[in-house]
């Protein structure tokens, strides 16, 4: 697997390329980053666990001609708060970076959604890039430019839309990825193939035991295929206002689910995996959609370990705050998503 694919993805503030390969991608970092006028000062910020696993191939990647600061934060979920945003601004300015400098969120979700945030405040903006390391990061929250952090009521409470300038998905990362954080990344490949890619659709079916074997090959053809669901979303509606939203299609109940759960002890695959459950039967009970629709929903998402769970009886005031207001994604067939209003005293 030697080959690069590039995807151009278009936002209001400029045009950002995502490369998508098995090793291929970290290897012309240094060139893509010369080419997009970047450094010569970096950050990277990062986890501990990762560095260990990775850091010294990625240093060298980089050009020996400049430098390259290390930032260490926790990525758990739990830990993604305003507190941390803080801590990684005052290293930020002990290090003396400025405007000039450039970030590298270098992990998952969680990583590439502080620095991110961190990116679009620091003395008003600084560049970032993204080398997202898990099948999450690389097929949904490296892509589209949303950042942020959690609070006490809820998820992804606080933030901005800030885009990386370059998003380098190597997929040879994955091999190194514990199992329930490839399950989680696998609940947002499901989506995509549910709302809008029947070509996707047909792959998770058919090829079941090579996706969960990791084989390179076809990590590659569910990354691509999930960029390009995304990229559509994202660039006709990049605020989240309108198209945007399909994209949230399982997320009311999964964001209130993992804000209940206090961010522990629940993957946000787990939970958006619940959510898409009920948003299925919801779409059933609301005669949107033929039982047969949500039926298939249910299938894909037992064939790949999701199984169904009884609701917290709790949950409606989590729901409440959910950003979209009462916005739910159904489904009227498969990808066919329909935005519905529901208050949320229905749960
Ligand atoms: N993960 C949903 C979005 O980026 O809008």
């Amino acid at each position: 697997m030697k080959k690069l694919k590039k995807i151009t993805l278009h936002s209001r503030l400029y045009s950002y390329p995502v490369y998508i390969g098995y090793k291929t991608p970290l290897k012309k970092l240094s060139s893509i980053l010369k080419t997009l006028h970047l450094g010569p000062h970096f950050v990277v910020i990062t986890a501990p666990a990762i560095s260990r696993l990775y850091g010294a191939s990625l240093q060298k990647c980089f050009s020996p001609t400049v430098k390259v600061d290390q930032i260490f934060i926790s990525d758990k979920e739990k830990d993604k708060n305003i507190d941390a945003v803080q801590k990684i601004i005052s290293h930020l300015l002990q290090l003396r970076a400025h405007r000039k400098t450039c970030l590298v969120a270098f992990g998952g979700g969680v990583i590439g959604d502080m620095t991110g945030f961190v990116a679009s405040i620091y003395m008003r903006g600084m560049p970032f890039i993204a080398i997202p390391t898990t099948l999450l990061s690389q097929v949904d929250s490296s892509l589209g430019g949303k950042c942020g952090v959690n609070t006490r009521e809820g998820k992804n409470l606080v933030g901005s839309f800030y885009p990386p300038r370059a998003i380098f998905s190597d997929s040879s990362f994955l091999k190194t990825l514990p199992q329930e954080q490839y399950q989680s990344g696998l609940a947002e490949v499901i989506k995509y193939a549910i709302i809008d890619n029947q070509k996707l659709w047909n792959t998770l079916h058919t090829h079941h035991s090579q996706i969960l074997k990791r084989v390179p090959s076809i990590l590659e053809k569910i990354i691509v295929s999930s960029v390009l669901t995304k990229k559509k979303f994202i660039e006709q509606d990049e605020k989240d206002f309108s198209k945007r939203q399909i994209l949230n299609f399982g997320h009311t109940i999964g964001h209130a689910l993992e804000a209940h759960a206090t961010y522990r002890g629940i993957t946000h695959g787990e939970a958006i995996a619940q959510g898409m459950y009920v948003a299925a039967d919801l779409s059933l009970q609301k005669k949107l959609c033929h039982p047969k629709t949500a039926q298939q929903i249910h299938s894909l998402l037992e064939k790949y370990g999701f199984l169904k769970q009884d609701l917290p009886t709790n949950i409606s005031s989590y729901i409440s705050r959910d950003k979209k207001r009462g916005t739910w994604i159904l489904m009227k067939d498969l990808w066919k998503p329909q935005r519905v209003p529901i208050p949320p005293e229905v749960f």
